[in-house]
């Protein structure tokens, strides 16, 4: 038996229907904002995602070279590719460019649960607007997506990384250190930091103050009140201080980010909780080029385990006919109905292997039909249907051309 590779899954039918309406609900709230849809590449050259990614990211890529020796990556997030394509296709195009995507990425880790080798990321760029409007719109969106699925037990945390970069500045910390310290602070090693650091302990008490307090230890504080500005925007979005909170420990994982960034937790999920994360980054200088850009990407997959462990149901389940003629000579007619449900895009199938009503009727209940539509010689005649709710067990005869006009 050849089983699927380690860290991937098969998503059978009901699995399949749930990710399609959350990608549906995930996409129109999106489109509301004015973002629209794109699509690139699954592999890319290597070195796009060496440049900026940082190191974690180079461990846990899958790179490869192809027959033609080229150095290959399967893409482990989207973000690199989405600005690569705007230097390339779309640098004249009004700014700002609003876009989002939705697809799988692969990062080679160690599977857990809610960790995978191929797992799928909706996310957005909101590239060529560097305001604090931008990045309070790219938090509300990113915020908005995850409530309008119904999910309440969760959390925000905002930061701005501008306010430990000016610190370590302030404390003649060069770029290469700056980095090893956003690591650590991602890693959450705080001790590691106080022995390692003669600015250590001060850094670590700028980490656990407010935005008041965190003045204290700046001499610049310009970061502090662009975030001020950014939180008192969110206001407009309809976000209080009750659904986020200031988080300067908040640093993320990758090497390109520069300003405002926050993650949204599941509480429920354990170790792997994080469902959202993004933040204003920089990854121009790659191509050459200065563009400032914001966005985030949404964990679909722990977005999808979230929502059933807060058991969020799908809104509307849609009805489902199948199609049962009780004799050989009316399924002319059978097939009338058949084409005609199909016709108005609902949800219709019919018998393909000539089983007995009563097996008919079972295999319709455990496939998920919500209805079964027996037609035989007196349906025929009165030019009816007999509809069967499966689950009430209730039968009602009808005309058929009330039944199509119904639907
Ligand atoms: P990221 O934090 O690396 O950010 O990934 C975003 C989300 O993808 C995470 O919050 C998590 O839910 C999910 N995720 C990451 N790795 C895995 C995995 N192995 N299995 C399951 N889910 C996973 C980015 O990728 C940035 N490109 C986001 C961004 C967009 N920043 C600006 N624009």
């Amino acid at each position: 038996m050849i089983e699927r590779p380690r860290g991937t899954r098969d998503l059978g039918p009901d699995e399949m229907t749930y990710r399609n309406y959350v990608e549906d609900q995930l996409r129109a709230t999106c489109e509301s904002y004015g973002y629209r849809a794109i699509q690139t590449p699954m592999f890319e050259h290597t070195k796009l995602f060496k440049e900026k990614s940082g190191p974690s990211i180079i461990e846990e890529i899958y790179a490869f070279k192809d027959k033609g020796g080229r150095e290959i990556a399967l893409r482990p997030e989207f973000t690199a590719s989405v600005i690569r394509m705007y230097f390339q296709e779309m640098r004249e195009v009004p700014k700002p460019v609003k876009i989002y995507y939705f697809g799988s990425a692969f990062r080679y880790e160690r599977p857990q649960a809610g960790r995978y080798r191929e797992f799928w990321q909706f996310g957005t760029e909101l590239i060529g607007a560097d305001t604090p409007y931008a990045d309070a719109e790219n938090i509300a969106l990113a915020y908005n997506c995850i409530s309008i699925l119904g999910l309440t037990d969760i959390k925000l945390k905002i930061s701005n990384l501008n306010i430990l970069s000016d610190f370590l500045e302030e404390n003649g910390v060069g770029k290469k250190e700056k980095l090893e310290v956003y690591h650590l602070v991602d890693k959450g090693e705080f001790d590691e930091i106080r022995d390692t650091f003669d600015y250590g302990d001060m850094l670590c008490k700028l980490i656990q103050s407010d935005l008041s307090e965190a003045k204290k230890y700046l001499k610049e504080s310009s970061s502090i009140s662009y975030l001020e500005k950014v939180t008192d925007l969110l206001s407009l979005y309809e976000i209080g201080e009750k659904d986020y909170s200031i988080d300067l420990s908040t640093v993320r994982g990758l090497d390109y980010y520069k300003g405002v960034v926050f993650e949204i937790e599941a509480e429920r999920l354990g170790a792997e909780k994080q469902i959202c994360g993004g933040g204003d980054y920089q990854l121009g200088d790659i191509f050459g080029g200065e563009i400032t850009s914001k966005g985030f990407a949404i964990g679909f997959d722990r977005t999808i385990l979230a929502m059933k462990e807060e058991n969020i149901e799908l809104e509307k389940k849609e009805n489902r006919y199948y199609i049962i003629p009780i004799e050989e000579e009316n399924k002319t007619y059978a097939y009338e109905v058949l084409k005609s449900l199909r016709d108005k895009n609902i949800i219709a199938d019919i018998d393909l292997k000539g089983r007995s009503i009563g097996n008919a009727i079972g295999y319709a209940d455990k496939s998920g039909f919500s209805h079964v539509i027996l037609l035989g010689e007196e349906e025929v005649k009165s030019e009816e249907v007999s509809v069967k709710d499966l689950s009430t067990g209730k039968q009602e005869s009808v005309e058929k051309k009330e039944f199509l006009e119904n639907k």
